[in-house]
């Protein structure tokens, strides 16, 4: 394998079950979640990995309460300003997930502005590419993927579906993290994930750390 292009993706599950064990909202668990994912971002791209995909947010997450949503937009937005960590890390933003202009789109325009400026600012990086899946549910892309393919006429054919995927330049996942105690992929990567090694943990997102991720990183190695 061509370590240079270790991809790594997160299921990052746990945040309201981390709340709850400490008699908090779950908010803060989403809140000590987008925390956590900031010092992942820091170690993973302090090592060799040269592309984290995490699942921010995703197309079945609409229906949790109005509030909890609002207050995961919001961490979105957060985590899309750190700008200047982003810089210093020399960390490139991408994202995944159904367009805005698609019919059935409820991302809101500040969280649209917010993902564009950070690509924006941050599209001169050379280092690692941090996507964050957002309004994403892998079975949507591949349907909409395949309407394209046959709308282009085109045979079909493995290398030609991948060319209609959200991102067709995201290389295939070496290793998958899912945290907290669950062991399923939730509509995450489906195409992406063909080969990849699982890594599952029992520690809830917030708790993850560089550690964990030395672990996840250690079973691309065999
Ligand atoms: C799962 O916790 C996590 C999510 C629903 C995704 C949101 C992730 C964050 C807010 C972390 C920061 C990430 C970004 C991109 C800002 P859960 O609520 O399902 O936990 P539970 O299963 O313990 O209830």
């Amino acid at each position: 394998m061509n370590s240079k292009q270790l991809h790594v993706a997160c299921i990052m599950d746990g945040n309201g079950r981390w709340a709850r064990k400490r008699g908090l909202p779950r908010t803060a668990g989403h809140t000590a979640g987008e925390e956590s994912l900031a010092d992942i971002v820091r170690a993973a791209s302090k090592r060799e990995v040269s592309y984290l995909t995490v699942f921010g947010f995703s197309t079945e997450n609409w229906v949790r309460p109005r509030a909890e949503v609002r207050h995961i937009l919001g961490l979105h937005k957060k985590l899309f300003g750190r700008i200047s960590e982003l810089n210093e890390n020399n960390v490139r933003v991408n994202w995944i997930g159904r367009p805005f202009d698609e019919p059935g789109s409820r991302t809101p325009l500040y969280v649209q502005r917010a993902i564009r400026k950070a690509i924006e600012d941050t599209k001169q990086n050379s280092g690692m590419v941090l996507t964050v899946a957002f309004d994403y549910g892998s079975r949507s892309e591949l349907t909409r993927a395949a309407k394209m393919l046959v709308a282009s006429n085109s045979e079909l054919t493995p290398a030609n579906l991948q060319n209609f995927l959200y991102d067709a330049s995201l290389p295939p996942v070496d290793v998958l993290v899912r945290t907290s105690g669950e062991s399923r992929i939730s509509n995450f990567l489906l195409w992406q994930i063909n080969a990849a090694k699982i890594y599952f943990t029992e520690r809830p997102w917030p708790d993850f750390d560089a550690v964990d991720l030395d672990a996840a990183i250690a079973l691309t190695k065999n």
